[in-house]
């Protein structure tokens, strides 16, 4: 999509908190704050706190309800991701898992990730690593180098950031990310090419159909396999 012939990035924000206010839909905010002052986005925000009774009762897709279903189908056709969660119980939110337990399981290859987290106290920093990474990999997203973690310590009474090094923080995983956004794969091409795809394949299926059907879409977001293959099975000797 471009706007002025400037490429404009459809970046798809998801907030796992339940509350309102949320101390990580305040952080991934300010991650999207930091990234539009670099370049042109465009900006849907998915929160947990919003559609969270929505989207627990169902175990189908075809069971959510509309609103959701356009949720899930901007996050499948995002140029790029930012994910934040609060941590319970050392995870991610039941909810935030159950969102992405609806994804596509290819709809997200090779799609940049920022991952955060906010959580009550230090301690659990490395859940970026341990929980919100592997997830991001079973769907061969493409999981940014720096992620952004916040401790309660780090807002306001109103939520705002109030820390100079989360600041920071925020500034170079934008920073870090910024290359890797600017030859993300599509681009705004995924839009509308994946949307109706996606819907026809998912609508039916359960999560463990989804997950256990072999081919079960053939996405279009799956990049071309054989022209790598290709070169691995007529690799050429090295010369030195
Ligand atoms: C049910 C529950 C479980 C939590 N578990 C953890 C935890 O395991 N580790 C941690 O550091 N903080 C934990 N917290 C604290 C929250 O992660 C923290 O306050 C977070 O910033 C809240 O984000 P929010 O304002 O977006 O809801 C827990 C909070 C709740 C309500």
């Amino acid at each position: 999509m471009s706007n002025n012939n400037r490429t404009v990035l459809n970046v798809v924000a998801v907030s796992g908190g339940l509350n309102t206010p949320s101390k990580t839909e305040s952080l991934v905010q300010n991650i999207l704050d930091e990234l539009s002052s670099a370049i042109d986005i465009q900006v849907h925000f998915v929160k947990l706190s919003e559609i969270g009774p929505l989207l627990g009762g169902a175990i189908y897709r075809h069971q959510l309800p509309e609103r959701v279903q356009q949720d899930l189908e901007k996050i499948e056709s995002a140029d790029a991701l930012i994910v934040g969660t609060p941590v319970y119980r050392a995870s991610f939110t039941g909810l935030f898992k159950h969102l992405f337990d609806f994804v596509e399981q290819t709809a997200l290859v090779d799609v940049p990730v920022l991952l955060a987290a906010s959580g009550g106290s230090e301690r659990h920093a490395l859940v970026l690593e341990h929980q919100l990474r592997p997830l991001f990999s079973f769907f061969q997203a493409q999981t940014l180098p720096i992620g952004v973690y916040a401790t309660d310590k780090d807002f306001t009474p109103q939520y705002t950031l109030q820390s100079e090094q989360l600041k920071q923080r925020i500034t170079l995983a934008v920073a870090r990310a910024l290359p890797i956004l600017e030859w993300a794969p599509a681009k705004g091409k995924r839009v509308s090419a994946l949307a109706q795809t996606s819907k026809q394949a998912n609508q039916n299926l359960g999560i463990n159909t989804q997950i256990e059907q072999e081919g079960v879409l053939p996405s279009i977001s799956v990049p071309d396999l054989s022209v790598a293959e290709s070169r691995i099975h007529h690799k050429k000797p090295f010369v030195a």
